[in-house]
């Protein structure tokens, strides 16, 4: 496979985008609640992990490590299974729900502080790859007087990591495309990957597209997602 490229291990995927996702990119993974995307991002760390031995940060704010760490094993990905390089999950779920509690501590920089303990591990366990989980509620930690400026030097400190990045992003409303919160993530991200439902009588079916990916000859195509209990596969024919 490409050099310089970090593989989804997505079966049809990678070879449909000159071997993956450049390295170094910040990635968004979007779709409406439901649509595997925390799945298909830890998936991608989990596989980089155990075939690449690459080492990965998976920032959780949605679902505590615990219910993450289930709901992964359930689906084939133990990191127990991981042995000489793994996930580094930073389970932050407990400092969202206090931040909102307390308004006296708004004037702590909550992003910033998730972003120098990144730093940290990325710094003792050699890791280059993170996951932010979600787009909206880091959003929540934030006081933003200007959100698109801020938005544009968060997504430089992101850059300044110097890591893959993949923020995963809730599309709370299906008919419009709107991939992040403000309208600016989707032109200062690297790439866009979509997962989206589709219900066709009684069946939901799952599709992804590679909606933006610089310096990458791709498709947009729809294709369908399936997920036969461990892996991942797109249906190409
Ligand atoms: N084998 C499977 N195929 C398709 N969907 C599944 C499978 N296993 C679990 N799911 C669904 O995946 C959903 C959770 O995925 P998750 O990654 O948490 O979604 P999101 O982060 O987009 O909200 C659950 O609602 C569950 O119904
Ligand atoms: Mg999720």
């Amino acid at each position: 496979m490409a050099e310089g490229r970090i593989r989804t291990f997505v079966g049809g995927l990678d070879t449909r985008m000159e071997g993956g996702i450049p390295d170094k990119y910040v990635t968004l993974i979007c779709g409406r609640a439901g649509t595997m995307k925390s799945t298909l991002a830890y998936y991608i760390l989990y596989n980089n992990s155990k075939i690449k031995k690459k080492r990965g940060i998976y920032v959780t704010l949605e679902q505590t490590r615990v219910s993450l760490l289930e709901h992964m094993i359930k689906l084939g990905m133990d990191p127990r299974n991981l042995t000489d390089s793994g996930i580094v999950v930073i389970d932050m779920t407990r400092l969202r729900k206090e931040t909102k509690m307390k308004s006296s501590i708004d004037d702590v920089n909550w992003v910033d502080s998730i972003l120098q303990t990144v730093e940290t591990y990325k710094t003792k366990y050699a890791c280059d790859m993170l996951v932010l989980d979600s787009l909206a509620a880091l959003y929540s930690l934030a006081t933003f007087n200007n959100p698109r400026s801020d938005i544009f030097f968060f997504f430089e400190k992101l850059r300044e990591l110097d890591m893959s990045v993949f923020i995963i992003s809730e599309m709370l409303d299906p008919d419009k495309e709107l991939f992040g919160m403000f309208g600016v993530e989707d032109f200062l991200a690297d790439g866009i990957i979509h997962l989206d439902l589709e219900k066709s009588s009684r069946r939901v079916n799952l599709f992804l597209s590679v909606f933006k990916m610089r310096k990458t000859n791709h498709d947009r195509s729809y294709y369908p997602l399936m997920f036969d209990g461990s892996k991942f596969e797109i249906i190409t024919d």
